[in-house]
């Protein structure tokens, strides 16, 4: 088993009918009453979670800041920033999924940074957020995990760039889980939200054995709950019993869990930022066009995984590593997702060439599970997946 450092500070609150808990868990972190409340295109006002929160919230001095988009930008969120410095903002509350909650971490940290953070996000040397404004979280949509981790994904889609930030800082104080929010999530969401989800556990799973044997047990029960429990909730998101499973896998997925004592993957996501990044494709859909290329082109350093993947999670027999990724590819599409880029845009001649690029000029020589994906690598899958 590999050394690890295991850590995570946010507390969960979950079930149906807590948020008359919110000033409770509030005040344990500031004994003010401003608070910036954070929010996206308005879901929270048709279902009903605005009005929970906002009547659980009566003591309180509300700011609020609406319209983080899906893939939150950079100059969206700097008027945030400028709004919590403004009117001197003691906590924030970031009620969405997230884009909200990723948008949120930035905001409460670049409130307290003093240069451009852009320098942060672009990770240029010595540039980093140390403090944030504390912030809590009321998840609408289980997905990202966001709201059990401290990583960000933000945008500049003037740029067509989308860089990651994270830090201690950025660990939400509290989180509420109310499954009863999946009711109102649209199809493409619930499929993105269980996609994203079991991308993020084979992120930290098929990769080579480490000896973690509860650890690898652990995604093995993630995936198997998520494949269970999927169709159930396209059927039926108002099925609580599947909503809430689906939404403790999603925070379970990517709040350190899986992580600890394992080697670790994550190439597909920084390949699958880029297509967001280039053509605005849905964060999980970019995971599932890539990700059954990337297993290809990777086999030999993952063969040994993907049978065990295949024999206890499909219950496959014997030497089963390129049914295992057929396997995962169908499972996506049973979802509805499309795993071609041809499916979402036409114009993608020159990616995989832009893509080896970027990877080239941020110095990424080699990522991945044992830091050999080369940027040339990079370039092949996403041709392979055209
Ligand atoms: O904006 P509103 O109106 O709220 O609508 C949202 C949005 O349009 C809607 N929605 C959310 N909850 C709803 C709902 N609609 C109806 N009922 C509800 N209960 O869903 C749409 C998508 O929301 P978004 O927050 O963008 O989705 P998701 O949670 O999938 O977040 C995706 C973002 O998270 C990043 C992605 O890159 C992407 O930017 N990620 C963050 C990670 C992290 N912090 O650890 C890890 C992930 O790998 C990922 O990169
Ligand atoms: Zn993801």
């Amino acid at each position: 088993m590999n050394n690890f450092d295991y850590y995570n500070p946010t507390k969960v609150v979950f079930g149906k009918g807590t948020h008359e808990k919110l000033p409770k868990e509030i005040a344990q972190h500031t004994s003010g009453k401003r608070i910036l409340l954070t929010y996206g295109g308005g879901s929270i006002k048709k279902n009903g979670v605005y009005d929970s929160v906002i009547d659980a919230l009566q003591d309180y001095k509300i700011v609020e800041f609406g319209g983080i988009e899906p893939n939150p930008e950079y100059d969206t969120l700097m008027e945030a920033v400028e709004l919590a410095r403004e009117q001197s903002v003691d906590f924030v509350l970031a009620v969405g999924g997230g884009s909200v909650i990723d948008g949120t971490k930035f905001i409460v940290s670049a409130a307290k940074y003093e240069g451009e953070p852009w320098d942060v996000l672009a990770q240029k040397e010595g540039f980093s957020f140390r403090e944030a404004l504390p912030f809590g979280t009321v998840l609408t949509l289980p997905a990202t995990g966001s709201e059990m981790n401290s990583g960000a994904v933000i945008s500049r889609s003037d740029r067509k760039e989308k860089r990651t930030m994270g830090g201690a800082q950025t660990f939400p104080k509290f989180s509420f889980l109310d499954p009863t929010v999946v009711a109102t999530l649209p199809h493409r969401q619930l499929a993105n939200g269980i996609t994203d989800a079991f991308m993020h556990t084979l992120e930290q799973y098929l990769t080579y054995p480490t000896d973690n044997l509860l650890q690898e047990r652990i995604a093995e029960g993630i995936l198997s709950t998520l494949i269970e429990i999927a169709p159930r909730v396209m059927n039926d998101p108002s099925d609580y019993k599947a909503a809430s499973n689906l939404m403790w896998c999603a925070t379970m997925a990517l709040n350190g869990t899986l992580r600890a004592g394992v080697a670790y993957d994550w190439s597909t996501h920084m390949i699958g930022h880029e297509l967001t990044a280039l053509h605005g494709i849905d964060h999980a859909r970019t995971l599932a066009i890539i990700a059954p290329n990337l297993y290809r082109v990777k086999f030999e350093n993952k063969k040994d995984k993907l049978i065990q993947y295949g024999q206890r999670v499909f219950g496959l027999d014997g030497s089963c590593a390129e049914e295992a990724i057929l396997r995962t590819k169908t499972f996506f599409e049973s979802l509805g997702i499309e795993t071609q880029i041809s499916d979402y845009t036409d114009g993608a001649e020159k990616t995989p060439q832009i893509i080896e690029e970027r990877f080239d000029e941020r110095g990424w020589k080699g990522i991945g599970e044992r830091g050999d994906l080369t940027p040339a690598e990079a370039k092949s899958i996403v041709e392979m997946s055209m």
